[in-house]
């Protein structure tokens, strides 16, 4: 039986899930914060899943209207502060990836000191992807090692990656089918399950079913059975 020990979830929907409602745009977004808590809870309850990885901000979520990444932002920035605790009672270790030097002063300080206080903490990790993209982390990955003299190994690349694990289950939710600049490398060989719930919606129950399924799928990694 498979084992889902690294859960990636591309987070989409939140936008129509308050429209629909006839909310604004950033109401969706408050309640997949939401959501984001009740998934960490979820994981890290669990005996298998050790890194769930989400995809919070992307390098290219700077091209919304100002507003919106403003609220994105102070939403993020409140949401570590008031969880902090929360984090520690779950013994989950926050590791961000991504750019962060993007970000204000301020939020750079609230998200280095729930990753300094929760260093310590060894069972889930919960890592944010925050002004991320995957090629960007390719291509800082590729200026980290291009000085190495030696061939450059896919432990040394992977090495030098924000995420450093391969993702086994990738989860995408509101209904498109593409990975959108998210850990390309890393899901060179996970499974991928799009479903067309809107992020706000998602529940541990479909988290469970999705995991029920990948447990049953046959891995074979370009080998044979
Ligand atoms: C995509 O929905 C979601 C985002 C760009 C941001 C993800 C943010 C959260 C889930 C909430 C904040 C997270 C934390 C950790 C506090 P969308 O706006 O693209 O939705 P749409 O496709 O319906 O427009």
């Amino acid at each position: 039986m498979n084992q889902a020990k690294h859960i990636a979830i591309i987070m989409d929907g939140n936008g129509r899930w308050a429209e629909l409602q006839g909310l604004k745009r950033v109401k969706g977004h408050e309640a997949g914060a939401k959501v984001v808590k009740e998934i960490t809870t979820y994981c890290s309850q669990s005996q298998d899943i050790e890194r769930l990885t989400l995809y919070a901000f992307s390098t290219e979520n700077w091209k919304r209207p100002r507003l919106e990444v403003e609220f994105l932002m102070k939403l993020l920035n409140n949401y570590l502060k008031k969880e902090l605790p929360s984090y520690l009672d779950l013994n989950v270790r926050f590791e961000p990836i991504g750019d962060l030097g993007a970000f204000s002063k301020s939020l750079q300080k609230t998200i280095q000191n729930v990753k300094e206080k929760t260093a310590h903490c060894d069972g889930l990790v919960q890592s944010l992807a925050l002004n991320y993209g995957a090629q960007d982390e390719i291509l800082r990955a590729i200026n980290k090692i291009k000085e190495c003299e030696s061939p450059v190994t896919e432990v040394m690349f992977s090495n030098a990656l924000d995420c450093k694990q391969n993702v086994d289950l990738l989860i995408r939710t509101g209904g498109d089918h593409r990975l959108s600049n998210f850990l390309l490398w890393q899901a060179a060989y996970a499974e991928l399950h799009f479903c067309n719930t809107l992020w706000p919606d998602f529940t541990i129950k479909q988290l469970e079913a999705i995991i029920q399924d990948f447990e049953q799928v046959e891995r074979r990694f370009g080998g044979l059975k």
